[in-house]
C-alpha cells in the first residue's frame, strides 16, 4: 500500500534562539588553574586556587575521609534516593561544630547542600523570597563569586569597605560608616574567618559591634564560613558567628565541609536559618526545601555521608581533628615564616587562614607568572598553603621587588 505523504511548503527558517546570547566573562581563577597544569616549568608554584597542600605540593585525601570511605563502600545497600533535606543525620552531626550552643534549638533549622556555592545560592533565593528589595551589603574585596550568587538571585548587591590595602587591616571605621546605609530588610554578608581573599578577620569586639549595628537597623547578617579550623581553631573561628547568634533573632549560615575536611570536589556543604519566632521554621524549611528542588532535586549524598561517619565515630573524629589542626599548623607556619622575611610582608602575621593580599600590579602578577612560574590571580591573592619550606626563599625573592615598587610608588 502507498501511503501518501503530503509535502510540507518550506518555510523561512525562524531566528534561533541561542543566536543572541552575549558571552560571558572568563572565571579568572579557573582560567588561572589550567594555565598553571599547562606549564612544563618542574619549578613552578601555585598560589592560586584555594585548595590546601602540603609540603610535597599535594592535596591529599585525609585519612579520616579514606577511612569513612571505605565504610561507606562496604555499608552501603542502595543508592536510591534520600530526599531534598539530603541527609539528615549529617546535618545532626555537624550543627554542634558549627553552631556551638549559641543557638536557638527549635528556632533553627539546616539543609545540606551542594558545597559553600550551594548553601549561598540557596540562601539568596530564600533572601529574594522573603525580600525581593532586600540590598546584600559585601565587602570590598570579597570572594569573587560572591557579588555573582547574589545578583543570580535577583538581589541588589553594594560594597562596602572592608579592607585598607595602605594600613593592611580592616579598615573597621570606614565599614562602620558605610553600614551606616543599610535599611531594615537588608542582608549584611560576614566571613565567618579566614577571609577570602584578604586574610584580614574581624576582632571579637569588632563583631558585637556588628552585632549591635544589624540590630539596631533590623538587618540581618549571613555567616559565609567555608574555613572553620584552617584559621585559629574550631571553636575560635566560629566565635564571630556564636555572638550574631546570640544576639540576633534571625541569622544564616551558609558552610562549608569541602576545606576543612578535604572533599573539594564531592561539594558538601550545608546552610542554617536561624528564625525570629518558632512559628516561622515551618515555612522557612517548606521555603527551602521547594527551592532545593527546583535548583537540585537532591544534593550530592557520597561526600555528606563521609562527613557523617567521620563525625559519628570518636576515632575517626579525632583522626579529622588532628589531620585538620596538621593542616591549619603548616599553613600558619608558612604565614610565619613570610612576616618575618621582611617588613613588607609583616601585615601577613597578623592576619588567619590561607590567603593574603599582596599590594602587588596586575603587571606585576604576570610578570611573576611569566619569569618565575609563580601563579595567583590578578589580585595578588595568595593562598599560603601552595607553598613550601624549600620553596620560600625564592617566592620572596621574586615577590619582594614588586612589594618595594609598589610601596615606593605609594610613597
Ligand atoms: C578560592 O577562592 O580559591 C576557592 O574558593 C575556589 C573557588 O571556587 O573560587
Amino acid at each position: 500500500m502507498n501511503i501518501h505523504v503530503p509535502r510540507l511548503k518550506p518555510l523561512a527558517p525562524s531566528p534561533a534562539m541561542l543566536t543572541g546570547l552575549a558571552m560571558q566573562p572568563v572565571d579568572a581563577l579557573l582560567a588561572l588553574i589550567a594555565q598553571f597544569r599547562d606549564d612544563p616549568r618542574p619549578e613552578k608554584i601555585d598560589v592560586g586556587v584555594g585548595v590546601y597542600r602540603d609540603a610535597d605540593g599535594a592535596t591529599p585525601v585525609l585519612k579520616c575521609v579514606k577511612e569513612a570511605e571505605f565504610r561507606l563502600w562496604s555499608g552501603q545497600r542502595t543508592k536510591a534516593y534520600i530526599g531534598t533535606e539530603g541527609d539528615a543525620a549529617f546535618i545532626r552531626a555537624l550543627a554542634p561544630i558549627v553552631l556551638g550552643d549559641a543557638h536557638a534549638p527549635k528556632r533553627t533549622w539546616g539543609i545540606q547542600t551542594s558545597g559553600g556555592a550551594g548553601a549561598l545560592r540557596l540562601a539568596a533565593e530564600l533572601l529574594a523570597k522573603a525580600n525581593p528589595q532586600a540590598t546584600v551589603w559585601m565587602g570590598a574585596p570579597t570572594w569573587p563569586n560572591h557579588a555573582p550568587i547574589f545578583r543570580a538571585a535577583g538581589l541588589n548587591v553594594r560594597k562596602h569597605p572592608y579592607f585598607d590595602a595602605a594600613t593592611r587591616d580592616v579598615d573597621f571605621g570606614a565599614m562602620m560608616t558605610a553600614l551606616g546605609g543599610m535599611t531594615p530588610g537588608d542582608v549584611l554578608l560576614l566571613h565567618g574567618c579566614c577571609h577570602n581573599p584578604t586574610g584580614a578577620d574581624l576582632a571579637p569586639d569588632q563583631w558585637q559591634d556588628v552585632a549591635e549595628l544589624c540590630l539596631r537597623q533590623g538587618v540581618v547578617p549571613l555567616v559565609d564560613l567555608a574555613y572553620q579550623g584552617l584559621g585559629t581553631g574550631l571553636e575560635e573561628d566560629a566565635l564571630g558567628l556564636h555572638l550574631l547568634l546570640r544576639a540576633l533573632p534571625e541569622v544564616l549560615v551558609a558552610y562549608s565541609c569541602d576545606k576543612n575536611f578535604g572533599v573539594y570536589r564531592d561539594r558538601v556543604g550545608a546552610l542554617w536559618v536561624q528564625s525570629a519566632r518558632r512559628a516561622d521554621v515551618e515555612a522557612v524549611r517548606s521555603n527551602l526545601t521547594a527551592l532545593a528542588r527546583s535548583i537540585w532535586s537532591m544534593p550530592p549524598d557520597h561526600g555528606a555521608a563521609t562527613v557523617r561517619i567521620v563525625l559519628e565515630d570518636e576515632a575517626l573524629r579525632t583522626l579529622w581533628q588532628e589531620e585538620l589542626t596538621a593542616m591549619r599548623e603548616r599553613t600558619a607556619s608558612i604565614r610565619h615564616e613570610l612576616a618575618k622575611a621582611h617588613p613588607l610582608l609583616a601585615p601577613l602575621g597578623r592576619q588567619n587562614g590561607m590567603f593574603a593580599l599582596l599590594p602587588i600590579a596586575k603587571e606585576q602578577v604576570a610578570m611573576l607568572r611569566e619569569r618565575h612560574a609563580i601563579y595567583m590571580p590578578d589580585s595578588g591573592r595568595i593562598n599560603l598553603a601552595g607553598l613550601n619550606e624549600t620553596q620560600l626563599p625564592e617566592f620572596i625573592a621574586a615577590v619582594l621587588p614588586c612589594l618595594q615598587q609598589e610601596e615606593g610608588l605609594a610613597s
